[in-house]
């Protein structure tokens, strides 16, 4: 049970010899549950720990307390060590290679001795109570890849010898007591990918050098003590070996709740890949920069709580992927720039304890209520209390009322006077102002450009070529596997992925699944293919990038690949907490009912899904059944699996027809042609619909029919209401007309003559006849997924 992950295995022993040894040890993991498993599922290597590597591990758990006993399975002389008889130890030839206890209560102090660990290439402690200090000698490892140690209780400084790690990828040491500075030497890791030193008492400036770093991709140092300036050196990383500035891959930066000052760096302006960027609390002064545009993915941009003065720049409206704008609590004056209205994703707005003026855009005011603009005493227009004055009025209520009664005919025709004289001033100006600001107006329009390309030269170029969203991580090292993400909030490296905690969830003839933990606890569902039945890496490289580009709320995202050294392929995807349909329906309880809008619901959502693979994407899914429809928190579906004949040679995809049929969902036409299409789909659709409303399984055995010639015997002998779930009789008198037309639609669907099915289209636009959508929820309803849903409602 050795992580994979490209160890170069060279001396491995033969298959026989494994088979030998796997099968106590096995059932030695089944006893204890899914201990820590690698999504790779290789075993022991058979190479018993070294003497070297042994003592160092006595050592630490010497050290360390232990009050809940994990460490108990460290009791034999070594020879468990790297079998996987001791827990959170895997080993590769003998040697420790992953230290991984996090969540385990562990407290005392982590040995010096843990550098003499010549090949560790991860240690993750997370979420204990360990105190003391961060060993130096984690500094000499030349492997060392991730080193998790947050939510502890370390303190001292953070170790410079830390940079010396040539392929330190992923530094986690948040949440716990360091402090002094940041060293830094810490850049000189040039592989790092991720760090996090949030919720420390880390001071002193923030280095220069990070902000050179060609791979850092996630920075967070919130929650310190922070000060100076930051540098304005950011995204200007010169590559020595081409010559060139390689474009910055930047996406997340957040030193929110620190004491820096002085301006925002104006380079700040070169991170073109940056998607986040919070400095809330600090002591930020001077305006905020207007290349800020150049920011062409940014979706959070938080400046809340700092001393910022000037004018919101009007560029800010030229980043159409914003989500979330807070300027609250700085000094900012004027008025908010009209261009704002057309940041069509703005959710979250607060421009509130500034020193605003003049009317909200009414785009903003009518999306955001009022505690986005309070506080600015001059704001107005954006709610029933703070009308905008009408112009001629505007110098009346200044005046105290007491005052004005007082004054004479006399007073009245003077102020009159005076007051037509002002107006006839004011509109000399006008014309004037008008007059110059065309002429500046048509010079700053040759001037632009200058200022845009300059920006850009700072990119070198970049901006263009690269692919801002997809970032590429190779994992580094001789051993080599590529891990490619696709988008998403997903942090991770192909080193977490290959050591997180994974549990199987499932088999199918392409390849197993597994639910994997992740270091920061969030989860993924990783499909790992079977590499006898996959494409070659060069034509599964190409058809997997097709794939990763799919985005719809009702088709399950695939957010990253990774290639092993040795062949390995595995697809990694958002995790679906509910499961699938098929366990939704046919795993539950007679007190846990599921009620017919729900269950419109996902037959809605399911085939908006198919009517975007079919209509946009040109895919046939082919092997569409219950256990492939998933569901997430909100009872939303996601089509699963689709495209991924694409990925296998052509035997394995006959192979899955064959399963599919065997379970119930294949058109009967497909024994003989072999090869599905739309009208095959439509048939496994109406299957799962007759599913969602009978409540049986096509896998059941019904007098050794399928489940539609049973639903159409039935239906024949005119005793339709048998074939209802009986759950969904209870409330029979609202909902039985949609009841059967909706069994009148799927049995169109599952007729055996394939040109009388209707389309995908046609089955969605007659669901939403029988039960309209509520809430007109149809369009791009789910969070981060971005692609508009072509709906036919509208
Ligand atoms: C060592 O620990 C394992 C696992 O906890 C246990 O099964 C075994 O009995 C222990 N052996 C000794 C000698 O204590
Ligand atoms: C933060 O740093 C300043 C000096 O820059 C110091 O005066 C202050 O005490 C520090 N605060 C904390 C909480 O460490
Ligand atoms: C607020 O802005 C106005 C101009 O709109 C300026 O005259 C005034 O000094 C500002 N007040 C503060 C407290 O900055
Ligand atoms: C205003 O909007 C915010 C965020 O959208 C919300 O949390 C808050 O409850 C709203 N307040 C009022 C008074 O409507
Ligand atoms: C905006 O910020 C102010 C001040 O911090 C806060 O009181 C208000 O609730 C915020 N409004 C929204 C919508 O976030």
């Amino acid at each position: 049970m050795v992580v994979a992950g490209g160890i170069n295995n060279k001396h491995l022993p033969t298959t026989k010899k494994k088979e030998k040894w796997k099968f106590p040890f096995f059932l030695l993991f089944f006893i204890r549950l899914f201990l820590i498993q690698s999504v790779l599922g290789q075993d022991w290597d058979g190479v018993v720990v070294t003497q070297a590597d042994f003592q160092v591990l006595q050592a630490f758990k010497q050290e360390l307390i232990d009050p809940r006993g994990f460490l108990r399975s460290w009791n034999d002389s070594g020879y468990g060590a790297c079998s996987g008889g001791w827990a959170g130890i895997k080993c590769a030839q003998g040697q420790v290679i992953v230290i991984q206890l996090p969540w385990k209560g562990l407290g005392g102090k982590l040995t010096d001795k843990i550098g003499q660990l010549q090949a560790l290439r991860k240690l993750s402690l997370h979420d204990n109570v360990v105190t003391g200090t961060i060993p130096q000698t984690l500094g000499v490892l030349p492997d060392l890849r991730g080193l998790q140690l947050f939510n502890n209780r370390f303190s001292g400084s953070i170790p410079p010898t830390l940079g010396s790690c040539p392929l330190l990828q992923n530094l986690d040491l948040g949440n716990n007591s360091l402090a002094g500075r940041i060293p830094d030497r810490l850049a000189n890791a040039t592989k790092l990918f991720r760090i996090n030193l949030s919720y420390n008492s880390l001071s002193g400036p923030i280095p220069a050098s990070l902000t050179h770093s060609p791979s850092l991709v996630y920075l967070d140092l919130q929650h310190n003590n922070l000060s100076g300036s930051i540098p304005d050196s950011w995204g200007s990383s010169f590559s020595p070996k081409n010559g060139t500035f390689p474009p910055p891959v930047l996406q997340y930066l957040a030193i929110a709740h620190n004491s820096l000052s002085g301006p925002i760096p104006l380079t700040i302006s070169n991170l073109s890949s940056l998607q986040v960027l919070d400095f809330e609390s600090n002591l930020l002064d001077g305006q905020i920069p207007e290349g800020i545009v150049n920011l062409k993915n940014l979706s959070v941009l938080n400046f809340r709580r700092n001393q910022l003065d000037g004018p919101i720049p009007e560029t800010i409206g030229g980043i159409p992927t914003l989500t979330r704008l807070d300027l609250s609590e700085n000094k900012l004056s004027g008025e908010i720039p009209l261009s704002l209205a057309n940041l069509s994703r703005l959710s979250s707005f607060n421009v509130s304890y500034n020193n605003l003026s003049g009317p909200v855009p009414t785009e903003l005011s009518s999306k955001f209520n009022s505690t986005s603009f309070v506080g600015n005493i001059q704001l107005c227009g954006y709610s029933g209390a703070t009308p905008c004055p009408s112009p001629p009025s505007q110098t009346v209520p200044t005046q105290p009322p007491e005052k004005k009664k007082k004054l004479s005919t006399k007073d009245i025709i003077l102020i009159a006077a005076g007051a037509l004289l002002i107006v006839l001033l004011i509109l000399v100006c006008v014309l004037l102002c008008c007059l110059a600001r065309k002429r500046t107006a048509a010079k700053a329009k040759e001037g632009q450009p200058s200022t845009t390309s300059r920006a850009a030269a700072g990119v070198a170029g970049g901006e263009k070529g690269a692919p801002p969203t997809a970032a590429e991580v190779e994992a580094g090292g001789e051993a080599g596997g590529k891990l490619v993400h696709f988008d998403g909030p997903m942090m991770f490296t192909a080193d977490d992925l290959l050591c997180a905690t994974a549990e199987i969830m499932g088999k199918s003839t392409y390849g197993t699944v597994y639910k994997a933990t992740l270091e920061d606890g969030s989860q993924v569902a990783v499909k790992r293919l079977r590499e006898k039945i996959a494409k070659g890496q060069r034509e599964f490289e190409a058809e997997v990038n097709v794939l990763g580009k799919i985005r719809h709320p009702n088709l399950l995202a695939l957010r990253a690949y990774y290639l092993g050294p040795k062949g390995e392929k595995l697809l990694v995807f958002d995790y679906m907490s509910k499961g699938s349909l098929a366990t939704f329906l046919h795993a539950r309880g007679p007190e846990t009912p599921i009620d017919w809008p729900t269950r419109m619901e996902i037959a809605q959502g399911m085939t908006r899904g198919l009517i975007y693979l079919h209509n946009n994407e040109n895919i046939i899914h082919g092997n569409l059944t219950s256990s492939n429809v998933l569901l997430d928190e909100r009872n939303e579906s996601k089509i699963a699996d689709y495209g991924l004949s694409r990925l296998m040679t052509a035997a394995a995809n006959t192979n899955v027809i064959a399963t599919a049929g065997a379970l119930g969902y294949r058109a009967p036409e497909l024994s003989k042609l072999k090869k599905a299409n739309t009208k095959t789909d439509v048939y496994s659709l109406g299957v799962i619909i007759l599913e969602l409303l009978t409540g049986k399984s096509p896998g059941e055995a019904m007098n050794g029919v399928d489940l539609p010639q049973w639903v159409a015997s039935i239906v024949k002998e005119e005793w339709t209401n048998e074939v209802f779930d009986v759950e969904l009789m209870k409330d029979s008198t609202e909902i039985g007309d949609e009841l059967l037309n909706t069994l009148k639609l799927a049995l169109h669907c599952v007729d055996p003559t394939p040109s009388a099915r209707p389309e995908v289209q046609q089955v969605l636009q007659q669901l939403e006849e029988i039960r309209p959508v509520a809430g007109g929820r149809s369009s791009g309803a789910s969070g981060d997924d971005r692609a508009a849903v072509p709906s036919s409602s509208e």
